[in-house]
């Protein structure tokens, strides 16, 4: 398999990278964050999410963030969406795009969305139907699809167990999601391949944290296999409140360095990107966690 020869990355840095963190960012911040990320040539942002203020504090002023964006007519804004207030407000909010989150591990839905695998499904039906008869994309995340922080190691077969039933209701995308990024190569890869028996190579996502250090081998090994959508993080950052212990995305800045050396178009301009990282690392008050971004930072210095 040829690897392709363009990549569509949706930054989700302003939704999973800073959904965990424990200081207040303000709507501003994150609003400045998303023109950034546009301005540095992303398609797909996924902004915020509609849940729980209870459950996620970091995502109440979601609204707002969706209002302050000065949007490009090119660009795809997404959010989160458990449940039917979710898509409501999100359409509210005109998201070009809202993301459906399962898991293929029972503990982890529970903990997550507080239901089973088979009650969130039924808890989505609708809210796919009425976002699609609004015109708006669904895409779909399959948490823990390698490994959960609560039961250990997921087997393949229920990852396609769930992409089957988000294929059923409509979903239009997946994303295979390392949520505890302990997944190495060939498991992401057979994560991936049980998810292709459901959706095709142009409909299925890698979303993969870097906990364990693996995210950017797990993106070369979906790559590999003809995946061209990835969800990345802009510095990293990133990890889910419920998921103890899981760090961040893989970054933005390291899978377009890396795309570029390989010769894949993402449409990203690389320098513009580290700037966007710089503005919300800088903000949180603590170094980059892209490499490549530390990198170039460390060579404008040595340039000046
Ligand atoms: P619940 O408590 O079972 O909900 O939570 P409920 O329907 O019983 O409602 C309880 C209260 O919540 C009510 O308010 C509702 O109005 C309110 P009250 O009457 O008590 O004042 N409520 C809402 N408020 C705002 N927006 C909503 C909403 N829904 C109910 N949409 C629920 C169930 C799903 C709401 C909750 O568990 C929740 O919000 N969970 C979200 C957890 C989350 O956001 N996790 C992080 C994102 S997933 C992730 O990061 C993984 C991903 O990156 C992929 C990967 O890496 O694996 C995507
Ligand atoms: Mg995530």
């Amino acid at each position: 398999m040829a690897i392709p020869r363009f990549v569509h990355i949706t930054d989700v840095g302003p939704r999973d990278g800073l959904q965990n963190e424990k200081q207040p960012v303000p709507a501003a911040v994150k609003i400045e964050l998303v023109q950034r990320l546009q301005a540095a040539g992303l398609k797909d942002i996924e902004v915020t999410s509609f849940v729980s203020p209870r459950w996620v504090p970091q995502m109440a002023d979601n609204a707002e963030v969706m209002r302050g964006i000065a949007r490009s007519s090119d660009v795809h804004y997404a959010a989160l969406v458990p449940n039917m207030q979710g898509l409501e407000a999100a359409l509210a909010a005109r998201a070009d795009t809202v993301v459906v989150f399962g898991a293929a591990s029972e503990a982890f839905s529970q903990k997550n969305i507080n239901c089973s695998i088979a009650e969130s499904i039924e808890r989505f039906r609708p809210v796919v139907a009425a976002a699609l008869a609004a015109g708006v994309a669904v895409r779909g995340a399959i948490s823990c699809a390698v490994g959960c922080p609560y039961e250990g190691a997921v087997a393949p077969a229920r990852v396609a167990m769930v992409a089957g039933l988000m294929r059923q209701i409509g979903v239009q995308q997946v994303g295979v999601a390392d949520t505890i990024g302990v997944g190495t190569p060939r498991a992401v890869q057979a994560a991936v391949d049980a998810a292709l028996q459901h959706f095709n190579i142009d409909t299925v996502t890698g979303h993969f944290h870097d906990t364990y250090g693996q995210a950017l081998a797990n993106t070369l090994a979906a790559l590999e296999m003809g995946v061209w959508h990835f969800d990345t993080s802009v510095a990293g950052l990133g990890g889910c409140p419920y998921a103890k212990g899981a760090t961040g995305n893989v970054a933005t800045e390291d899978v377009v360095y890396l795309l570029q050396g390989m010769g894949v178009e993402t449409g990203i301009d690389l320098e513009a990107l580290v700037d966007a990282g710089a503005y919300i690392s800088h903000f949180l008050n603590r170094p980059t966690l892209s490499r490549a971004a530390t990198a170039l930072l460390a060579k404008r210095q040595r340039t000046v």
